[in-house]
């Protein structure tokens, strides 16, 4: 009797999940267009409307084909909505909206039939990773509709008031070992826990905002070839650029997280200021590890879920917030603002962890251990919950600047 009543809670919350996750994906395409639904904003992401169909197509792919074994519901949509076969500019002739949203309907009205009697317990993984897959999608739908400025659907949601003066403060954190990563975690990178030992650093309390980074402008940041590396300082040449893409003008954004800088501006930043990008490993034991417990946390914060008061993510206000508008949110060693509003760059490539194991196919995240990818940690004011974890990884090219991320600094 209690296998079946926590099997039947488990089966709930799965529901729960996919049915939330979705009402919030279908949201962004509210009163879309069109044109905007099957256009590229930008040369590295397909549009908005393509990455509505590949969430179907995974859904039907993995749940249906793989657990449940049945044949694919709309063959004719693999060529199209599977992500390893068209270049991203070959997905812009798209289906109607309306078309897309029946295939999404069809392939979930099976997926709850199957969800009814599905053996969960032994299934959990891949329920979870599905959920995440289309919460890392819908980020992407939101960054892209960032792009091709259209608004957002918004939410009422706690002022996000600054709580005093933001310092370019840092904590201490001691030498010693920490567990890094998790063995509850779907992805297949973030996985398994292991122990892992730093020597002393300190890192930033919050990240780096807005007014922080006008003083690397205005001291002629952008023209000074001594703080860029030879990388950074030829991705400058090529992408003549001299502040970020996304950009506010006005000191009520002083406190702001400063965002849409690419990975060699966030680089270029740490040494004008004298320090450096943390390592995916630093960031990490800042934003999880409780040194009297020594355990690490699923949040910062512990292991609630989150809550509007722990950070600003999910487009619930649908901008960035003050960094120390969240002090519910901080991390064992009082960092703020380490999940939501903005991800954060690190100075680490993306590479498998001890004894990697690929999960659910080896081009999940196995081809992307290329030494090009830099690991940004942390989620972004568009990032689902379902998604926000202290030990999740994301990752992409040093070059991109549409994503939304910022960073904070280290030093030894
Ligand atoms: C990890 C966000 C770079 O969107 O390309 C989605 C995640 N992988 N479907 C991406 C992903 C397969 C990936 N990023
Ligand atoms: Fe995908």
């Amino acid at each position: 009797m209690e296998q079946l009543t926590s099997t039947k809670s488990h089966r709930d919350a799965i529901y729960k999940a996919l049915e939330q996750c979705r009402d919030r994906t279908l949201e962004l395409f509210d009163n879309l267009d069109f044109n905007t639904f099957c256009t590229q904003a930008h040369p590295d992401f397909s549009p908005v409307g393509w990455h509505l169909g590949h969430i179907a197509f995974t859904e039907g792919m993995w749940i249906l084909e793989h657990l449940k074994g049945t044949p694919p519901l709309y063959p004719q949509y693999r060529k199209l909505f599977a992500a390893d076969i068209l270049p991203k500019e070959q997905r812009q002739n798209l289906p109607h909206i309306d078309t897309i949203l029946d295939y999404l309907h069809d392939i979930r009205s099976s997926v709850l039939a199957y969800l009814e009697t599905a053996p969960v317990e032994e299934q959990t993984r891949l329920w979870q990773w599905l959920i995440q897959h289309e919460c890392q999608h819908s980020e992407t739908i939101s960054l892209i509709l960032q792009l091709q400025q259209q608004s957002l659907p918004l939410y009422p949601a706690t002022p996000s008031t600054a709580t005093g003066e933001v310092v370019s403060e840092m904590v201490e954190i001691p030498a010693g070992e920490f567990i890094m990563g998790s063995d509850t975690n779907p992805q297949d990178n973030a996985r398994a826990a292991h122990w892992v030992y730093l020597d002393r650093y300190w890192l930033d309390r919050y990240p780096v905002t807005c007014g922080q980074y006008r003083e690397f402008i205005e001291a002629g940041g952008y023209q000074t070839p001594q703080w860029w590396s030879q990388a950074g300082w030829q991705w400058l040449q090529n992408n003549p650029v001299a502040k970020p893409l996304y950009w506010s003008e006005g000191k009520e954004w002083d406190d702001h997280p400063v965002y849409g800088v690419s990975w060699y501006e966030a680089e270029a930043y740490a040494n004008f200021v004298g320090k450096r990008l943390p390592t995916e490993a630093e960031w990490e034991k800042a934003a999880r590890w409780n040194p009297f417990t020594e355990t690490s946390t699923t949040y910062p914060w512990g292991e609630d879920p989150p809550q509007s008061c722990h950070g600003n993510y999910d487009t619930r206000i649908g901008q960035t917030a003050p960094v120390n508008a969240y002090p519910a949110g901080k991390s064992h060693y009082g960092c703020h603002d380490l999940l939501g509003n903005v991800w954060e760059w690190t100075a680490s490539w993306f590479s498998p962890y001890p004894n990697f194991e690929y999960y659910p196919y080896r081009g999940y995240s196995q081809v992307y251990f290329d030494n090009q990818h830099r690991v940004l940690r942390g989620g972004s004011w568009a990032t689902r919950p379902w998604a926000l974890e202290s030990s999740w990884r994301n990752w992409y090219y040093p070059h991109l600047r549409q994503l939304f991320a910022g960073f904070r600094c280290a030093t030894s």
